[in-house]
């Protein structure tokens, strides 16, 4: 999926959203950043996260993020404007223009399951690692995204459209194995699902039925059928039954010394 101008927006306000606070957070807690870190947020999109990475790493510290969307990195710079530690690389995640072992820590969020050749790009993430350093990634169970409310057959029919976003659809799966090929140790997957059943101003949900309706238009699906999966969802929301599921999950592990 391309993230630049309107589903690159879209992506930005969920990353302001409580789902990206929480995320966010989780991830903060589990680095333990240490003043002077090197750290490195690979798919940074508009650099919600490099600005906190930024203030734990301090001064002596610094934090790179990457991404490959110009619009993404253009987002991301001016949003860290003011910290002196950050660098933007406008690159994919198989090709980092860092020394081998020249970062503690790296993190990813909602970024891996998009890469086709994900090996190549673990590959070259665990190089810039330095042996004993963090990696703390973020990736959805896509199976488990899923909105509530909307006749069954409609339903389905977007998000069947919906699935072609992403090359990995139940990346948290397969992590632990690849991760362990690579030689990581102390491998942990933790749950941060959560379940929505409102569509207020900030509220997630709104900003997915967006960009899922935005994809399902771009996949083939007739505008009538996205505007009646929309009504549909209104109206449910409007009975009390409306929902929303999502199930990302944090995995965590350790490089080998
Ligand atoms: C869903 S966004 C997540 C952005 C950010 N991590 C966040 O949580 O707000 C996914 C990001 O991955 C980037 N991306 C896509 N393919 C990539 C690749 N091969 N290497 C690195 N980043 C990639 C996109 O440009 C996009 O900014």
């Amino acid at each position: 999926m391309e993230f630049s101008s309107d589903l690159g927006k879209l992506q930005r306000l969920m990353a302001s959203s409580i789902a990206g606070i929480s995320r966010r957070q989780a991830i903060l807690e589990t680095l333990m950043i240490s003043p002077g870190d090197q750290i490195i947020d690979i798919g940074c999109g508009g650099g919600h996260l490099l600005e906190h990475l930024a203030k734990a790493a301090g001064g002596q510290g610094h934090i790179y993020g990457l991404d490959p969307s110009k619009d993404q990195v253009a987002q991301a710079r001016a949003r860290c404007s003011e910290f002196e530690n950050v660098t933007l690389l406008n690159s994919y995640a198989d090709e980092i223009s860092l020394e081998q072992n020249s970062c503690n820590s790296v993190t990813s969020t909602q970024t891996f399951e998009y890469i086709e050749n994900i090996d190549a790009a673990l590959t070259e993430t665990t190089r810039v690692l330095v042996p004993g350093g963090a990696f703390v990634n973020i990736s959805i169970l896509w199976d488990h995204f899923k909105f509530f409310g909307a006749e069954e057959k409609l339903n389905d029919r977007i998000h069947d459209a919906f699935r072609a976003h992403c090359s990995h659809q139940m990346l948290p799966m397969e992590l632990p194995g690849k991760l362990n090929q690579l030689g990581y140790r102390d491998i942990r997957n933790k749950s941060l699902a959560f379940l929505i059943t409102h569509r207020d101003q900030n509220s997630p949900a709104r900003y997915i039925e967006e960009t899922i309706s935005l994809f399902a238009l771009k996949q083939g699906v007739s505008k009538s059928h996205v505007e009646d999966w929309r009504g549909q969802l209104t109206k449910a929301e409007k009975e009390g039954r409306f929902g929303f599921t999502s199930f990302p999950v944090l995995t965590s592990a350790f490089l080998n010394l």
